[in-house]
């Protein structure tokens, strides 16, 4: 069965098919045969605790939460090992009430997953679910988010195409009484007021500060710059501390009296709040807790290699490998319900 899932997993990275490498069996069993430092990012919604039962029974239905964590943290130290030393792993997992008590399981697992584990913790993502599941509890406030955690297995040097995801201005540049605005309305006229008004500037650095932001706006006015706003000394609010030991921008400050803040043509960085509705794309036909296909595509987008390999250890209906089929990625999905992996095999399929 190991030597079989070596070969499995060394001919499938050597061949050409693009289709998922589905196994099946215990996510341990099967980790552990697989090679060290062979996989690019890895990105699974395992069982919760005591939520359902799945076709084959598994993880999730321990005696107590910590057993459940215990074995949890056993199968990631396995994602641990097989992902490249530049790679990632993004863990969605929802918490259980326990006598009244929220666990905080997710946060559990996040903790043990640094503190013993080495993975490095970059964000937790808020899943915002928009529309919640029905929640009868009439004592507590309705639960409308799930964590989703990225991790990577070194502080730096992980692969990350921090282009490969952006949002772009609603709205764009435009022209009002002859002058260039920004998308967001900046035209330089309150920011000469700031400059003119600063008890703070000599006569010189007010000079400088205007002819400074005739520059910016020109920019702006030939698309290089989107938008921009400016910090002027003792008259905007900074966004650091005054330290000019701990920050670049407070040194500019006290040295030049102003400095900018350019966005990027490129659109803004998304934030770690994502607004996903749940199974928005393929219905609950198909499994107990499919995840939603959205959830998946900014980590591959970000995090997975236009070449690499993407893994799924709890794969179910296998919505990671179908996302990966799409975004044209490998993977390798591994449930232990053969009737979740035919399911998934049909899903790459169908185009
Ligand atoms: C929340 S579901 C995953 C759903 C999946 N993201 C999807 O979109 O369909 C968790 C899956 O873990 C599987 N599972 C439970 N214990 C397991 C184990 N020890 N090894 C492998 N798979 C297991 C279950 O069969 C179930 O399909």
């Amino acid at each position: 069965m190991a030597a079989n899932n070596v070969s499995a997993f060394t001919d499938y990275i050597a061949g050409d098919s693009m289709l998922p490498l589905l196994i099946q069996g215990d996510a341990i069993d099967v980790l552990a045969s697989l090679p060290d430092c062979s996989v690019d990012m890895a990105i699974t919604s395992p069982p919760y605790y005591m939520k359902r039962e799945y076709l084959a029974g598994g993880i999730g239905l321990e005696d107590s939460y910590s057993e459940y964590i215990d074995n949890l943290v056993d199968v990631f130290k396995e994602v641990y090992r097989v992902l490249k030393p530049t790679g990632s792993f993004w863990l969605n997992l929802g918490d259980s009430y326990q006598s009244k008590n929220l666990l905080m399981i997710p946060q559990r697992v996040a903790i043990r997953l640094t503190d013993e584990v080495g993975f490095t913790l970059r964000n937790q993502v808020v899943w915002n679910k928009l529309k919640g599941a029905p929640d009868n509890a009439k004592d507590r406030l309705r639960t409308l988010w799930e964590p989703v955690f990225f991790f990577t297995k070194e502080p730096s040097g992980y692969y990350y195409d921090v282009d490969a995801v952006r949002k772009k201005p609603r709205k764009a540049k435009s022209v009002e009484h002859g002058a260039v605005v920004s998308a967001t309305g900046v035209s330089g006229v309150r920011y000469r007021r700031k400059i003119e008004l600063s008890t703070e500037l000599s006569e010189e650095e007010k000079k400088k500060a205007n002819k400074a932001l005739d520059d910016m706006l020109h920019l702006v006015e030939t698309g290089e710059v989107p938008d921009f706003r400016m910090v002027i000394r003792g008259a905007t609010r900074t966004t650091h501390g005054d330290s000019k030991k701990l920050s670049g921008r407070a040194k500019e400050l006290a040295e030049k009296g102003f400095y900018f803040l350019k966005y990027s043509n490129k659109g803004a960085k998304i934030s770690d709040v994502w607004d996903i509705i749940p199974e928005d794309t393929q219905g609950r036909r198909y499994h107990y807790a499919p995840y939603p296909e959205d959830l998946v595509k900014n980590p591959i987008a970000l995090t997975c290699p236009p070449s690499g390999i993407v893994l799924d250890p709890f794969v179910g209906t296998g919505t990671t490998c179908k996302v990966a089929h799409d975004m044209q990625r490998k993977s390798v999905g591994i449930d232990l319900a053969a009737e979740y992996l035919e399911i998934a095999s049909r899903r790459c399929k169908d185009e």
